[in-house]
């Protein structure tokens, strides 16, 4: 089925958003705590949602001289802030408050007005395999003798959690796996489930979590550019349990503006011969993508956007032989502050040859934090819309993600600006509103 959104069709509409929200995070590192403080603070009044869509966005309705833009938030019924409440995974033990702590993202001071509140938040065991992520050692674990025991023992948490909340959704924040290749144990679900039974390697731990909250009908969003739900398997059971899914690998500083520029000079028909990326982070997940494994995975994910949005098959005069190369180095010195530099190589009239260079000082956690609570909040949003909910794959989300998900067969959008129309236009469509085409020729009549 096409997630395209046709035009101006009356739906059947979405579901209130009565009662409490349960957020599970797997992984309460840097991004999971800068996004549970972050929303505690907004709850509080201390701080705004910058970067959140969500929260600050507005959309356009009918025509431009109609000056209709509501919120978001007003426009489709969301949950609440107020109404989250968080719960989460991890190897180690500490709270969500010293793992904050220890992340050093957020300053002394607006931790320590939160530190009630966060130590609350303690890890439930994870389903953790250090081959799957090397530089880590786990000390909070679940212990199983096959993977199907871990996945109904993450199914007994899920479960659990459900009983003190009126609605749940997952999200993996935790560290980047290393690179899987699809198998055959990926192509069923009758396959996955043989797998688990037999403890197959092509399985990895953010899968057991995927597949615990598939099967209990819960969306499942993924910050990291692991495999996990890109695999036949869990498309189907996304499907058949009404549990939607979406792409991989939070959208935040270098691939947010290669997003950005590369449509824009592929829409001025400029060439572009090669662009050279380069970072450095210190923060944990830095040492993570510090193992070639673990970064090889990343490192796919960071590649497809431009060749997707240069389409050098059908440019071939502009964009054929571009040479893309992407390097993270692990820096302590600059923990969760990273720096990002680019150099891009283009060339225009006649050939004559330019440069660009951007220099990001972002802050990834920062970038990261909003992105996750949006994905959470238009996933729950999705189980609730008659329209989307069994669609599996919410493609209209791939605004937040490096990788994109799609249907069998079609490419991936990765053009920021084509997404952004594409997920408002998605949000019309559930609420019965005109879509908006950018025609404007009524303007002129
Ligand atoms: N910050 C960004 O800008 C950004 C952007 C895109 C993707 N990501 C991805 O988001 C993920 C989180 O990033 P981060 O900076 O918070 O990293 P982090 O290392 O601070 O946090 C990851 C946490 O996951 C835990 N973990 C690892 N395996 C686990 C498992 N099997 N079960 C439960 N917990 C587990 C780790 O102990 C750690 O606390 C990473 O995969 C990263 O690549 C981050």
């Amino acid at each position: 089925m096409s997630t395209e959104p046709t035009g101006g069709l009356k739906t059947t509409g979405v579901a209130p958003a009565k009662g409490k929200l349960g957020v599970m995070v797997v992984g309460l590192g840097a991004v999971a705590t800068t996004m549970i403080a972050g929303v505690e603070a907004v709850r509080r009044g201390l701080a705004k949602p910058i970067g959140s869509l969500t929260q600050m966005g507005t959309i356009r309705l009918g025509k431009r001289t109609d000056n209709q833009s509501p919120l978001i938030k007003d426009f489709v019924p969301l949950a609440d802030l107020n109404d989250i409440v968080f719960t989460g995974w991890d190897i180690f033990e500490d709270n969500v408050y010293e793992s904050a702590a220890h992340a050093a993202v957020l300053d002394k001071e607006t931790l320590a007005k939160l530190k009630p509140y966060l130590e609350t938040i303690k890890p439930m065991p994870a389903v953790f395999d250090q081959y799957y992520v090397k530089r880590l050692h786990g000390t909070h674990v679940k212990q199983g003798k096959t993977k199907r025991e871990l996945a109904d023992q993450v199914i007994e948490d899920i479960r659990a959690f459900r009983k003190t909340v009126d609605r749940v959704v997952m999200i993996w924040c935790g560290s980047t796996e290393i690179f899987l290749e699809p198998t055959a144990v990926h192509l069923s679900i009758q396959n996955f489930e043989k797998g688990l039974e037999a403890n197959d390697p092509g399985i990895a731990p953010s899968q057991i979590y995927a597949y615990a909250a598939l099967s209990e009908g819960v969306p499942f969003a993924n910050g990291a550019p692991n495999l996990t739900v890109d695999i036949p398997a869990l498309v189907c059971l996304s499907k058949k349990n009404a549990a939607p899914i979406c792409g991989k690998d939070f959208k935040t500083g270098q691939t947010l503006m290669k997003t950005v520029l590369a449509p824009a000079f592929k829409a001025r028909m400029l060439g572009v011969k090669g662009w050279f990326s380069t970072n450095i982070l210190g923060n944990r997940d830095g040492e993570v993508l510090d193992d070639p494994q673990s970064f090889k995975t990343k490192e796919e994910s960071k590649l497809g956007s431009l060749e997707y949005i240069f389409q050098p098959e059908l440019y071939p005069d502009l964009y054929k032989d571009l040479y893309h190369k992407i390097r993270i180095n692990y820096y302590p010195p600059r923990g969760d502050e990273k720096e990002a530099w680019d150099n891009i190589d283009i060339f225009g009239w006649l050939g004559y040859p330019m440069q660009l260079k951007v220099n990001f000082l972002c802050r990834d956690s920062i970038l990261a934090a909003p992105i996750a609570l949006d994905l959470v909040l238009f996933l729950d949003l999705a189980k609730r819309s008659a329209d989307l909910k069994s669609l599996g794959i919410q493609e209209w989300l791939s605004f937040y993600l490096k990788s994109p998900q799609t249907a069998e067969g079609l490419y991936p959008e990765h053009d920021l600006f084509i997404q952004s129309m594409k997920l408002k236009n998605t949000l019309r469509h559930i609420m019965g509103e005109d879509l908006i085409t950018h025609l404007g020729l009524e303007y002129y009549d």
